[in-house]
């Protein structure tokens, strides 16, 4: 019979040194998320475990609800309400939150995420009404316009901020005013903009707006959150539910009373707390202007190398850019030989994929990864002895 043990195991204290040999390396994340973290977000992480119906999560969640409003400077007018889950989660909560049927929803959609809007809307039955463009273009305003004037029965409009499919940035204010002329609810997705972009809230009217943690922010992913103007937080108080687990005003009275109704994502709302307080320092003008640093040094890179850029420049966002395949290579290659020199490019989706490759330019990346990167796309985009014969 085996002796009973007189100390309990070491459990996991001290990791065992086949997992520490196991331990992947570090690799250049040039991807919208998830995002390379400070090893302050990444102490976080790691801190000791915690219970979710103690006082100290409720100050953490109510210290990252209020330094989320103070980082990006919406101190007052709006209140955040953070969701478990990604991007998308948070998405589906403000769509439901913004949306009254039968009243329509207008959704701006030039892209994937603009899609993704339409998507749920048609998954909730609610009734809607597309603006769409080419993947690469601009919405074209009057189109919004008209339609804001002829369709009195919509009730919301709906855009992305930066499509990140293609990396376009779109305009946010402008529609922001048509919305509030025609006096329509407006739902922004910033959910790849927020921390790397200018946007004023206020003054583009938005009464939603969508956020993650894991993008220009810098937290960890799979934590997301929703901005609602404060007359739009009282109203959807208010409102039956029409979905259990993410429906706004659900989560609203519990934050605010500091009860969680189900099990927060404890670790990353601490991480997402290390990351706002390195935002608050930085200051998101800081950010942006290091973003737009980063897009010019890369850019004009690119140019050096002779690849092209699959958008026109002067709409392009701060934080991604997206260029054609060179000819010679498929995107598996182009992918898989720069993942061996340990850079993690991102592929293009929908009617793009296969064609282009997007190098988002987010998170904690350093001078010198940019360098290594130009550096290593140089050698694997080199054209054949042929086919640099031929051009
Ligand atoms: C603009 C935009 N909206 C929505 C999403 C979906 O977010 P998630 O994948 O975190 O659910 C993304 C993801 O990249 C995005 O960039």
């Amino acid at each position: 019979m085996e002796k009973p043990q007189a100390k309990l195991p070491a459990g996991d204290a001290a990791p065992a040194p086949v997992e520490r040999a196991a331990r992947p390396k570090r690799q250049v994340l040039l991807c919208p998320g998830p995002v390379m973290t400070s090893l302050h977000v990444k102490a976080a992480l790691a801190r000791p475990d915690a219970c979710h119906r103690e006082p100290e999560f409720s100050e953490l969640l109510s210290m990252v609800r209020a330094k989320l409003l103070h980082a990006l400077g919406l101190g007052g007018r709006y209140t955040a309400a953070v969701v478990n889950g990604s991007g998308t989660a948070a998405l589906e909560s403000a769509v439901l939150a913004a949306c009254e049927p039968p009243r329509k929803l207008l959704v701006i959609n030039n892209g994937v995420y603009g899609s993704r809007i339409a998507r749920i809307a048609k998954i909730h039955g609610i009734p809607l009404v597309e603006i769409r463009s080419p993947i690469t273009e601009r919405p074209d305003l009057n189109r919004v316009s008209a339609a804001l004037k002829r369709a009195r029965d919509v009730g919301t409009v709906a855009m992305v901020h930066h499509e990140t499919s293609t990396g376009i940035l779109n305009p946010v204010e402008e529609v922001g005013a048509l919305a509030e002329k025609y006096r329509r609810r407006f739902l922004v997705d910033a959910i790849s903009s927020l921390g790397a972009e200018k946007l004023d809230l206020a003054k583009a009217h938005v009464d939603f707006c969508v956020g993650s943690a894991g993008k220009a922010l810098h937290g960890a992913p799979g934590l997301a959150f929703v901005l609602a103007a404060q007359e739009e937080s009282a109203r959807v108080l208010k409102l039956k539910p029409r979905s259990l687990y993410l429906d706004l005003g659900t989560m609203l009275q519990a934050q605010d009373a500091g009860d969680p109704p189900f099990t927060p994502a404890v670790p990353l709302i601490a991480a997402f707390h290390a990351a706002l307080d390195e935002l608050i320092r930085e200051g998101v003008k800081g950010r942006t202007i290091k973003y737009r640093q980063r897009a010019l040094f890369l850019r004009s890179g690119f140019k050096k190398l002779g690849l092209a850029f699959v958008l026109d420049e002067k709409i392009m966002s701060n934080s991604l850019t997206s260029l054609w395949v060179p000819k010679w290579l498929t995107y598996q290659q182009l992918h898989d030989r720069l993942k061996r020199a340990g850079y993690v490019i991102y592929a293009g989706q929908s009617e793009l994929k296969g064609k282009i490759f997007r190098v988002a330019h987010m998170g904690g990346l350093l001078q010198s990864d940019l360098d290594g990167f130009l550096k290593s796309l140089k050698v694997v985009t080199a054209p054949p002895v042929a086919a640099a014969n031929t051009k």
